[in-house]
C-alpha cells in the first residue's frame, strides 16, 4: 500500500489492540478501492482515553473504530452522539469532521445486515433470544427489538441481574417485550422451545477456549431453531457445530464484524467499501 504525504488516517483503539483484524480488513478495501486512505491501530491505556480522542483534532484524523474497553469511556469526550450509539450505551466509531466528533454504534447495523445476508431472512422471527447482557448484547437487543416484525426478545445470562437490567432499559427504549432470564438448563429448554433465532453475544467459545460451548443441552436445539453466534475467532465454534449436529442453521460473527466495518468506512469515506474483499482480508489472517 502506498502511504503519502496526502493520505488520511484512519484506525482503532483498544486495549489490547496488537491482535485486531480491523486494519487487515480496511487497509484491503483501501487497497482494493485505490483510494487515499490508511488505516491503523493505535493501543491507548484507559487512563489517555481522552487524550486519544483529542489527538483526533489535533492531527486531523478523520475516523476511529473504538473497541474493548474503551466503547463506553469514549462518549464523554464526543461533541455529538448518534441515537443508535445513545441507545446502545456504547460508540464503537467516530468520526471526526473539521473538529467536531460524532460517535457512532455500527454494531447495530453490522448484526442486522449479517443476519439478513447470511442467515438469509429479512424477515426476522417474532421471537428472538439474545445469549449474553455484554455490550454486544445490548446493540444485539436493540437491533432486533428496533425491527417491526419482532414482538419478543428473552435476553438469558448467567448473571441474571445484569439481563434484568439490559431489558429494562431496552424495553423502554424499543417498546417492545424483553425478557430477562437465568443461563440454565430448565430455562434454556423452555425458551428455545419457543424461538426461531437465537443470538449469542457471550464469550463462551471464543480463542483460545474453543471447546467451550453456552449452549447447556444440544436436546433443547430443534432444527427450525436458527443460531448466529456473534464470535469470530474461530470461524466455527463449538456451540455452531453442536447446533449444525442437530440439523440445525449456525452462522459465524465474521460477517458482523465486516459489516459494522463497512459502515463505519462508509461513514468517514462516503464510499461504500467492497465487504467481500473485506472479510477474504481477514479469512486470510485465519490461514
Ligand atoms: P461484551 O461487552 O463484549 O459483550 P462483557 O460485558 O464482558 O463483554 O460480557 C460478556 C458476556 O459473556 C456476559 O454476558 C457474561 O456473563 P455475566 O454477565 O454473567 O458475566 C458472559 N459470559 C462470560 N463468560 C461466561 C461463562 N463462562 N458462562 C456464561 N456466560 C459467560
Amino acid at each position: 500500500m502506498n502511504i503519502k504525504a496526502s493520505s488520511q488516517v484512519l484506525g482503532v483503539i483498544g486495549d489490547p489492540i496488537a491482535h485486531s483484524f480491523s486494519p487487515d480488513m480496511h487497509n484491503a478495501a483501501i487497497d482494493a478501492l485505490g483510494v487515499d486512505f490508511c488505516y491503523v491501530a493505535f493501543h491507548v491505556s484507559p487512563d489517555r482515553v481522552g487524550e486519544a480522542v483529542n489527538g483526533l483534532r489535533g492531527l486531523e484524523i478523520l475516523g476511529l473504530n473504538v473497541t474493548i474497553p474503551h466503547k463506553l469511556a469514549v462518549m464523554e469526550h464526543v461533541d455529538r452522539i448518534s441515537e443508535e450509539a445513545l441507545a446502545v450505551g456504547a460508540v464503537n466509531t467516530i468520526h471526526n469532521e473539521d473538529g467536531n466528533l460524532t460517535g457512532h454504534n455500527t454494531d447495530v447495523y453490522g448484526v442486522v445486515k449479517a443476519i439478513e445476508r447470511v442467515v438469509g431472512v429479512t424477515t426476522f422471527p417474532e421471537n428472538c433470544v439474545v445469549l449474553g447482557a455484554g455490550g454486544a448484547a445490548r446493540a444485539v437487543t436493540y437491533a432486533l427489538g428496533s425491527r417491526d416484525e419482532v414482538k419478543q426478545v428473552t435476553v438469558m445470562n448467567r448473571t441474571v441481574e445484569r439481563a434484568e437490567s439490559l431489558a429494562a432499559d431496552m424495553e423502554k427504549i424499543t417498546g417492545k417485550r424483553i425478557v430477562p432470564e437465568a443461563l440454565d438448563a430448565p430455562t434454556e429448554a423452555r425458551v428455545f422451545g419457543d424461538a426461531r433465532l437465537v443470538v449469542n453475544t457471550t464469550s463462551v467459545g471464543m480463542h483460545p477456549k474453543t471447546d467451550a460451548s453456552p449452549l447447556l443441552d444440544p436436546a433443547h436445539v430443534r432444527p427450525d431453531l436458527i443460531l448466529y453466534d456473534t464470535v469470530f475467532n474461530p470461524l466455527e465454534t463449538q456451540m455452531m457445530r453442536e447446533f449444525k449436529a442437530q440439523g440445525a442453521p449456525a452462522f459465524g460473527g465474521l460477517d458482523m464484524l465486516v459489516f459494522q466495518g463497512a459502515r463505519s468506512f462508509e461513514i468517514w469515506t462516503g464510499i461504500e467499501p467492497p465487504t467481500d474483499v473485506m472479510k477474504q482480508a481477514v479469512v486470510g489472517r485465519f490461514a
